[in-house]
């Protein structure tokens, strides 16, 4: 957990359903105050692939402008109904109980939180026809490396390496903290 001193209310309330739900797979603070920075340079609607607890989807409503929409998509629906309660109310989150793929009909997005396994391995092939020209996909969960082409675990990071090339895409890796970075790639 980062050592900020404080987060918005929204995201203190996702942060407890994770706990009780013993959900470990929450983004962490850093990540979340840059997806908050870019949702707050965005119009339009933004995305997030997998929500989780919410916590992505708080941070990313924390900093949206009057006007915009986040659409977020989990295939656990005891997840979504726990995350619908958050946003009660709200009606500019939407947490639809669908499958990644399914959100494809409301491209392009402003914003794409990919955060789906399966989703991130697809790579930038699956993502390119979802973002709008100039809209950023962002993917967490990277550990800081400097080498080229990048490694993880003794191996390749394939992933990495296929976004930070990509010629549809302007691709920068950010550090958040000593032990995490994360991928924004902004589509040309
Ligand atoms: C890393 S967690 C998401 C964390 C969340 N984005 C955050 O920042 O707090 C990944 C989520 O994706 C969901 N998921 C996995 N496969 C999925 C699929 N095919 N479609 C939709 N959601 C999926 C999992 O149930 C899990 O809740």
């Amino acid at each position: 957990m980062s050592a900020l001193p404080h987060v918005p209310g929204i995201v203190a309330r996702a942060h407890e359903l994770s706990r009780r739900r013993g959900f470990v797979s929450s983004c962490r603070n850093e990540t979340g105050w840059l997806l908050a920075s870019l949702a707050t340079s965005r119009t339009g609607t933004l995305a997030e692939l997998g929500t989780g607890c919410g916590v992505g989807s708080a941070w990313l409503r924390s900093g949206m402008r009057a006007g915009a929409h986040l659409l977020t998509a989990e295939h656990d629906a005891g997840l979504v109904e726990a995350v619908r309660e958050i946003f009660a109310g709200d009606e500019t989150v939407s947490v639809l109980e669908a499958d990644w793929k399914d959100l494809a009909p409301e491209a392009p997005f402003s914003l794409l939180f990919l955060d789906v396994r399966e989703a991130k391995r697809a790579g930038p092939d699956m993502a390119a026809d979802l973002v709008e020209p100039g809209g950023f996909v962002v993917l967490d969960d990277f550990t800081p490396c400097a080498t080229w082409p990048p490694m993880y675990q003794g191996r390749v990071d394939t992933v990495r390496q296929q976004w930070l090339t990509d010629s549809r895409f302007s691709t920068v890796e950010v550090m958040v903290a000593s032990d995490a970075s994360v991928l924004i790639a902004t589509r040309r």
